[in-house]
């Protein structure tokens, strides 16, 4: 399999396509965004950190039996996945309050959430990625319902597996975006799981251990990752 031509340069991942139309390659640039892309900034060794984690947690969920699209690691910053159709939504889980979910409702950060809430966002960034419920999905049209109660299961299947393992390893899942697709007609777990796309606090500080570090402007982001792939036994050379 060889890569090809650039299809889309996203704010932090650049997507390739292969000589294999099955077949796509993701790139995990050295980059980190916030504020809708308006901030973007190079951290040395980012992407390969983000590559690798990505790889094993989506391996990991592929050996506990849900379907993703990653394939093979390509090189130390690219993977190798299956061409999904995507679907344009964002399905968050929560277990803790933080983040948009504080911001909006009120909640005190770092509320324990049982049972863990699911929501949608619609993916569009010149509407800032607005939240939407099932009944826009439905009258919308904006996925097939069958595939939605799939996403929602997927979700909550995903969030018992990684809650488990993060839990060993002394780190709360506080929330994550997940993404999904279509292969083959089936629903398939798409784009990453990484610390740019999750919150993890370690549960005897609840130090933060993800992108909220750049978010908050604080230091250590780099260091946070790598102590994240130290813990998950994730070999980074
Ligand atoms: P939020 O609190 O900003 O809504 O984010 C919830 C979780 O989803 C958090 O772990 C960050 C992640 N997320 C993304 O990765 N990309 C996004 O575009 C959004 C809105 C959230």
């Amino acid at each position: 399999m060889q890569k090809k031509y650039e299809l889309y340069r996203g704010k932090v991942k650049t997507l390739y396509s292969t000589n294999d139309p099955d077949l796509l390659v993701i790139e995990f640039r050295d980059a980190v965004s916030a504020l809708d892309g308006k901030r973007i900034e190079y951290f040395k060794r980012k992407g390969l950190i983000n590559n690798k984690l990505n790889y094993f947690i989506m391996s990991m969920l592929e050996k506990s039996g849900i379907s993703t699209h990653v394939q093979s690691l390509y090189s130390h910053n690219e993977v190798v996945v299956k061409n999904l159709d995507m679907i344009p939504l964002e399905c968050v889980i929560r277990n803790r309050s933080a983040g948009s979910l504080v911001q909006r409702l009120g909640v005190v950060e770092g509320r324990v959430l049982d049972p863990p809430i699911f929501e949608i966002f619609l993916k569009n960034d010149s509407k800032h990625d607005p939240l939407v419920n099932e009944s826009h999905c439905q009258t919308l049209n904006l996925v097939d319902m069958n595939h939605l109660v799939c996403m929602r299961g997927l979700s909550f299947k995903i969030n018992d597996f990684l809650y488990r393992l993060f839990d060993s390893l002394d780190l709360i899942l506080v929330d994550f975006k997940l993404e999904f697709g279509l292969f083959d007609g089936k629903v398939v777990l798409g784009d990453e799981f990484s610390p740019d796309s999750a919150r993890l606090w370690d549960r005897d500080t609840l130090n933060k251990m993800d992108k909220d570090i750049y978010r908050c402007g604080l230091p250590g982001l780099i260091d946070a990752y790598e102590d994240l792939a130290d813990r998950l036994g994730v070999i980074l050379d």
